[in-house]
């Protein structure tokens, strides 16, 4: 038996991978992450599953239904939201899943920032204006940031930012980055992002939190930078007719010349 933790997706239940979605339908144990996993994923469950919502529950105990489920010799579908690689919770899980040597399995799910991304329409990697994107968060009730990962830093380097978990600190994230983006920087707030209910915003580091002012349901991602402005870019090179490349050599005497195969 399997511990198989899955990346549900940011919320519209086809937003999930196919093999999420056939080792959830093989499992007869599912604990999916309270709220921001959609439930309608749970329809995929075998008749007569156990589901439980794991999100009232400590981590003891949610270690204690993946043990008893490997002793029954019973696989669990481990669902959290987007992707697993962040701000899941899914590290502590593995590290005394280890230690109890019970067996485990990682499928990756859509993060939250692609979803919003893709409503918003935009690339957030633009020739010219931005070729980084910075996956943050502010400071929270029960996590501090480590204090070289600060809004202001991150900002030095004017890359593309998809701030998670942090709506709730809007005013002091506009403080920390009009300095160094400047007031009339775009930022969009994407709220429930393929959710039926998705909300966007649109506005600028100076109008933002008047913009927002009285949307403040807590499932938000904040984007930030010069990308999301429709702006004036350079074409990427890739697919300039003159580009010399191996899957398109420009010549017998490329350096690609023969090499496609
Ligand atoms: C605990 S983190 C989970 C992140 C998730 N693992 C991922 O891959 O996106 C929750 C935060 O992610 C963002 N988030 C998650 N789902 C979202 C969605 N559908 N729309 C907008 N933001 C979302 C919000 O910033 C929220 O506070």
């Amino acid at each position: 038996m399997t511990i198989h933790f899955i990346g549900a997706g940011p919320g519209a239940p086809d937003l999930i991978t196919l093999r999420g979605r056939d080792l959830i339908a093989a499992s007869p144990v599912c604990l999916y992450a309270g709220s921001l996993v959609p439930v309608a994923l749970l329809g995929h469950c075998p008749p007569g599953a156990r589901i439980v919502n794991t999100a009232p529950l400590s981590l003891d105990q949610i270690i204690a239904e993946m043990a008893a489920a490997h002793g029954a010799g019973q696989d669990v579908a481990r669902l959290h939201s987007g992707d697993l690689s962040i701000w899941s919770a899914m590290g502590e899980q593995l590290r005394r899943l280890r230690a109890l040597d019970i067996p485990f399995d990682v499928t990756p799910g859509v993060p939250a920032f692609a979803a919003a991304a893709a409503a918003l329409e935009v690339e957030l990697t633009l020739p010219g204006l931005a070729q980084s994107l910075v996956l943050t968060r502010t400071p929270g009730r029960a996590s501090a940031m480590p204090p070289t990962e600060s809004l202001t830093a991150f900002a030095a380097t004017g890359a593309t930012l998809a701030i998670h978990l942090s709506i709730h600190n809007l005013a002091q994230t506009v403080a920390d980055l009009i300095p160094t983006y400047g007031s009339d920087c775009p930022v969009a707030v994407v709220w429930r992002a393929s959710w039926p209910d998705q909300r966007i915003v649109r506005a600028t580091l100076a109008t933002i939190e008047h913009a927002v002012a009285g949307s403040m349901e807590r499932t938000a991602l904040i984007l930030v930078g010069q990308v999301l402005g429709l702006p004036d870019f350079a074409e990427s090179s890739l697919y300039t007719p003159d580009y010399d490349r191996r899957f398109r050599p420009q010549s017998a005497a490329s350096r690609f010349a023969g090499t496609s195969e």
